[in-house]
C-alpha cells in the first residue's frame, strides 16, 4: 500500500529482476538501439531501467542480405539474420557502459549449445548484469533458430549457460509455438532466473507488383502494436507456468501497454518498434504513465500490479 507521509506519497518505480535492480520497469528490446556503447548509453540516459544489447554471437556475423526490413500494418517485420561483430569485440562496449554505470543485459545466441555457454562466459566477464538468452530468433536455419521451439533444447542451453556464468540468466521464448507455458516451464528447469515473453512472431510480406517476398529471407519477425496481444496471451500463460520472473515483450509503445503487461503478469516490459516509431522519449513518458497510474489507483510499489489481473 502507498505510504503518505506529509502529503507526499513514497512511490517506487523500482523493480527486481532475479537479483538485478531497476530503477524502473522499462528496458529497450534486444536489437534496437543495442549496437554500440554510445546508442545504449543514450538509452539508459533517456530513462530505461536497464538496457539489452543487440544479441551477439561468438564471432563477427553479416547477417542476410537486403532487404532486411519491412514496415507492414501496424508494425514491423524484419529478417537481419543475427548480424554482430562477436562477443570479443562486443565485450569493449560492455566495459564501456559499466565504467558509466549502465546496467546492462547481454542478449547473446551461439550455433551450439557449447557456443551459447562459451559466448554468455565473455560477456559475462566484460561484466555484463545479466544476461538474455536468445533461442527464439524466428529467421536463421541453424540449430538456433529451432531451438526455442524444444522444450529439452531450451533446458539443455540453459543448464549448460546457467552452469557457466555467475550472472543472472533470462531465456527469451518465441510465440511461435503450439505450448509457450511448456518451453517456459523447460527453461525454468534448466535454471533460468527469468523469462522474456516474447521475441517476434514469424510473418511475411509479398509485393504484388514485383510478385515477389518483400524480405530477401522471405519470412521474417513481426514486431509492434500488431504483436501486442498474441505477447499479452503469451505472459499470461507463462506467468501462471512459472515460479520466476516474467519480462514482457512485444507491442509496448505506451504506458498503458505497460501497465498491462504488469496485469498479466510482467515484472517489467521491453520496448522495441516504439524506439523507432516515437524514439527514446518512451522511457520518460511510459515510467512517468505508470507513476500516474499508480497514484491514481493508490499503488506504492509496481510489484503490487504485477499479475493482478489473473485474480478474482
Ligand atoms: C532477428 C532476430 C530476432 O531474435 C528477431 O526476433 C527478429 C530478427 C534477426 O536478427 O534476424
Amino acid at each position: 500500500m502507498r505510504v503518505v507521509e506529509n502529503g507526499m506519497s513514497q512511490l517506487s518505480l523500482a523493480v527486481d529482476l532475479a537479483g538485478l535492480r531497476l530503477r524502473n520497469p522499462t528496458l529497450n528490446a534486444a536489437g534496437v538501439l543495442g549496437i554500440s556503447s554510445p546508442l545504449l548509453r543514450r538509452v539508459y540516459e533517456a530513462g530505461a531501467g536497464a538496457v539489452v544489447t543487440k544479441s551477439i554471437g561468438p564471432r563477427p556475423r553479416a547477417g542476410h542480405p537486403n532487404p532486411t526490413v519491412s514496415a507492414v500494418e501496424c508494425g514491423l517485420l524484419n529478417a537481419m539474420g543475427l548480424p554482430n561483430p562477436g562477443a570479443g569485440y562486443f565485450a569493449e562496449e560492455i566495459r564501456k557502459l559499466k565504467d558509466v554505470g549502465v546496467p546492462v543485459v547481454a542478449s547473446f545466441f551461439g550455433e551450439s549449445v557449447e557456443a551459447f555457454a562459451e559466448t554468455a562466459m565473455v560477456l559475462a566477464e566484460a561484466g555484463a548484469d545479466a544476461l538474455e538468452l536468445n533461442c527464439s530468433c524466428p529467421n536463421v536455419e541453424e540449430e538456433m533458430g529451432m531451438l526455442g521451439a524444444d522444450p529439452a533444447g531450451v533446458e539443455r542451453v540453459t543448464a549448460a549457460v546457467k552452469g557457466a556464468v555467475d550472472p543472472p540468466v533470462f531465456v527469451k521464448l518465441t510465440p511461435n509455438v503450439a505450448d509457450i507455458a511448456e518451453v517456459a516451464r523447460a527453461a525454468e528447469q534448466g535454471g533460468a532466473d527469468a523469462v522474456t515473453a516474447v521475441n517476434t512472431l514469424l510473418a511475411l510480406a509479398v509485393d504484388a507488383d514485383l510478385r515477389r517476398p518483400v524480405l530477401a529471407n522471405v519470412t521474417g519477425g513481426l514486431s509492434g502494436p500488431a504483436l501486442k496481444p498474441v505477447a499479452l496471451r503469451c505472459v499470461w500463460e507463462v506467468a501462471e507456468a512459472v515460479d520466476i520472473p516474467v519480462i514482457g515483450c512485444g507491442g509496448v509503445s505506451g504506458w498503458r501497454d505497460a501497465v498491462e503487461f504488469l496485469l498479466c503478469g510482467a515484472s517489467a516490459v521491453e520496448v522495441g518498434t516504439a524506439l523507432m516509431t516515437k524514439g527514446l522519449d518512451v522511457f520518460r513518458d511510459i515510467p512517468e504513465g505508470i507513476r500516474g497510474y499508480m497514484e491514481e489507483q493508490g499503488f506504492g510499489e509496481v510489484g503490487e500490479i504485477v499479475g493482478l489481473a489473473h485474480e478474482g
